[in-house]
């Protein structure tokens, strides 16, 4: 039985974390051994996975604390070069799990094909003459993956649309429902279109032109919610040495206000979603997964309404709590691509214990709305300054030259004197004593 709650896991050494985690999730050393190479991967298996490949690209892995899903406690490996993104969803997911931890769904795994066929006479023929052919299409779709089709996947439905409003005028476009099951899908969606053209071809005596699987993955959606009790977000925010105390019901109400600003304006949107984006794609890349596709499907389920909108909502509930929600396609897989060649991904997935792409998305999602509310809060009452300010002082001191322990001690006197700038390390690493 794993735990997620860790404390003190912040003070130990790599090597202590990593025993701890181990004995934490119920795993030997040795499943997490990957971790402990640059980059979860050695040259020889990068050059298998792309082109050219000269080196390996290192990103921090760091572990969510504290995130219980559907009542399961879960470790969740985080890729990711930004400061704070780690400690804030950790910190929220303390936060949600004081209200049962987030409540987490999936849709079925569906996602889309879609063939674009032009130079067609008759459109509304055509579009008639598809779906006239619907299932024979349909079960020639569902025969080219059987694996696939083993483990309960295969063709669900297909759909036509007229693209009315083009550059190029109208045209029709044919959408294959293709449920993946733990794959990601982009190769068995792209092989099925691929083989179905020339059959849609010969129904509408057109060309299919494209033939290529779509990112806005709407039929493939994952859901996370989470209620904080509002005694659990009173705090007391430090500056300097002043310290301003915060109720629960202003911080719950100052979150309230900082969502709605988001769910109004396209400008404020972005980076709230950015913010969500921060958690998802952390764990989308621990994981070996897609995340321009998780991205692209973000971005364009966030303005499927015609006006660019927040993913997530904030609000209260009859108790006076704050409820929120995050929903968002989630086209990840736990089979296929990068997640079974690449041992860091490999070791990710089985920290958290996931099985099924269902499972992951579930997780993903959860740490999307934790890293929503984390910046959210901060926002609404400190500002996001003050928590990024030491780590953001430690990655100045690197880069000015600082290691070992002049790393921390740089880092403290800039955040001291409020000035985080490189000239300042430089000078506080030549100052006598330091040097
Ligand atoms: C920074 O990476 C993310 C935030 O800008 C998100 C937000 O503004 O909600 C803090």
């Amino acid at each position: 039985m794993t735990t997620s709650r860790l404390p003190g896991f912040y003070n130990l050494s790599i090597n202590e974390r990593l025993a701890r985690l181990a004995e934490a999730a119920g795993l030997s050393p040795d499943d997490l051994s990957a971790f402990r190479f640059e980059g979860g991967i050695d040259a020889d298996a990068a050059n298998h996975m792309i082109e050219n490949v000269v080196g390996i690209h290192g990103l921090p892995l760091g572990i969510g604390l504290n995130f219980m899903v559907n009542g399961r406690d879960v470790l969740v490996p985080m890729t990711i070069e930004e400061p704070s993104v780690v400690a804030g969803a950790s910190f929220m997911a303390k936060l949600a799990r004081a209200g049962g931890g987030f409540r987490a769904s999936t849709t079925e795994p569906l996602m889309i094909g879609q063939m674009q066929v032009l130079d067609i006479a008759n459109l509304q023929k055509a579009q008639a003459a598809i779906l006239n052919k619907k299932a024979e299409l349909i079960a020639e779709a569902d025969q080219i993956d059987p694996v696939l089709k083993k483990f309960g996947g295969g063709a669900r439905d297909l759909e036509v649309r007229l693209i009315e409003d083009s550059p190029i005028g109208e045209f029709l476009v044919v959408h294959l429902i293709y449920d993946v099951r733990d794959a990601m899908g982009a190769n068995a969606v792209n092989t099925a279109c691929e083989k179905l053209a020339p059959h849609i071809e010969q129904i509408t005596g057109g060309r299919v032109h494209l033939r290529i699987l779509s990112n806005l993955a709407d039929r493939r959606l994952a859901r996370a919610e989470c209620t904080i009790p509002v005694d659990e977000l009173a705090f007391n925010a430090r500056d300097g040495s002043e310290t301003r105390p915060y109720t629960g019901e202003q911080v719950r109400d100052g979150v309230i206000e900082a969502w709605a600003f988001a769910a109004a304006d396209p400008y404020r949107a972005a980076t709230h979603n950015k913010g969500i984006m921060n958690g998802v794609d952390a764990v989308v890349i621990a994981t070996g997964n897609d995340w321009r596709a998780i991205e692209a499907g973000a971005h364009a389920y966030a303005a499927r309404s015609g006006r660019y909108t927040s993913l997530s909502t904030w609000g209260k509930d009859e108790y006076g709590n704050l409820a929120g929600s995050l929903e968002m396609p989630m086209a990840v897989g736990t089979i296929g691509g990068a997640t079974k060649v690449h041992p860091g991904a490999k070791a990710a997935l089985k920290l958290m214990g996931v099985k099924t792409a269902a499972e992951l998305a579930e997780i993903i999602v959860s740490v999307g709305l934790a890293q929503n509310l984390a910046a959210l809060r901060a926002l609404a009452t400190e500002g996001i300054q003050r928590g990024h300010m030491s780590l953001h002082a430690r990655q100045v001191a690197i880069a000015a030259g600082a290691t070992g322990d002049m790393i921390e001690k740089v880092a403290a006197q800039m955040v001291a004197e409020k000035t985080i700038r490189i000239d300042r390390a430089e000078e506080i690493l030549k100052s006598p004593g330091n040097r």
